[in-house]
């Protein structure tokens, strides 16, 4: 019997990918290197600093330590620009629908993301009353795959993981889900989200009856 969903926010919930992606990309400008949209698809669901790593594999760059935090704390801060300006318009197509229509039938409600700002999305987007638990970046350790932050968010609902269902739209983090003993639902294609139990290219095409035939 499923008692919970816990969903992942970016990709999920709100399209932050092209904030993180114009952020990123003016890092790879002022470093001389040209990233596209499809090199910003392998940041999705990474953490912060494995994105940079990511991003200067992809420049050919080994920058020393320092270098790197100074480099990832400049994006976060003109990341954060955009998504300080954030409105609730910015929620996915039937996310709030959803989320009500689980409330009204008693289930809880957890997030479970890799992100240290997504606390502040979800004020922007006045969500944070509709969650029971949020687990984010400030509060794991391992990254997805892991299942670490599934896990919290299943311990934090006081839940067993075998009650509650995974929203993601990154393969890592259908990986994660289903390595924590939890159904999951991939958001986006099919392609690339395979093994999840159901795919939807959107929570907009979600509903009560969906999740109760998973
Ligand atoms: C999410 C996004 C990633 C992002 C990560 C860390 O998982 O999908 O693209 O890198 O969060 O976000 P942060 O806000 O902490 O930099
Ligand atoms: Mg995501």
């Amino acid at each position: 019997m499923i008692k919970a969903c816990i969903f992942d926010l970016d990709g999920v919930i709100v399209d932050t990918a092209r904030y993180h992606f114009i952020a990123w990309k003016a890092l790879a400008d002022e470093l001389g290197f040209d990233f596209t949209e499809k090199d910003n698809e392998r940041l999705k669901g990474v953490s912060r600093m494995t994105s940079l790593d990511i991003l200067l594999e992809i420049g050919g760059l080994d920058l020393p330590k320092e270098k790197k935090e100074e480099l990832a704390k400049r994006k976060n801060e003109h990341y954060r620009s955009f998504i300080l300006e954030m409105t609730p318009d910015e929620i996915l197509p039937g996310a709030m629908k959803f989320i009500k229509e689980l409330k009204d039938n008693d289930l809880k409600i957890a997030l479970g993301s890799a992100s240290k700002n997504a606390m502040t999305i979800l004020d922007r987007l006045e969500l944070t009353s509709w969650f029971d638990a949020v687990i984010d970046g400030t509060k794991v350790s391992n990254a997805k795959p892991d299942p670490e932050v599934f896990l919290k968010g299943a311990e934090a609902l006081n839940l067993p993981p075998s009650e509650c269902v995974v929203f993601e739209d990154a393969e890592a983090g259908v990986e994660a889900a289903l390595a924590g003993g939890m159904k999951c639902v991939g958001i986006g294609s099919p392609e690339v989200l395979g093994k999840a139990n159901l795919v939807v290219p959107g929570l907009h095409e979600m509903d009560i009856e969906k999740l109760s035939r998973l």
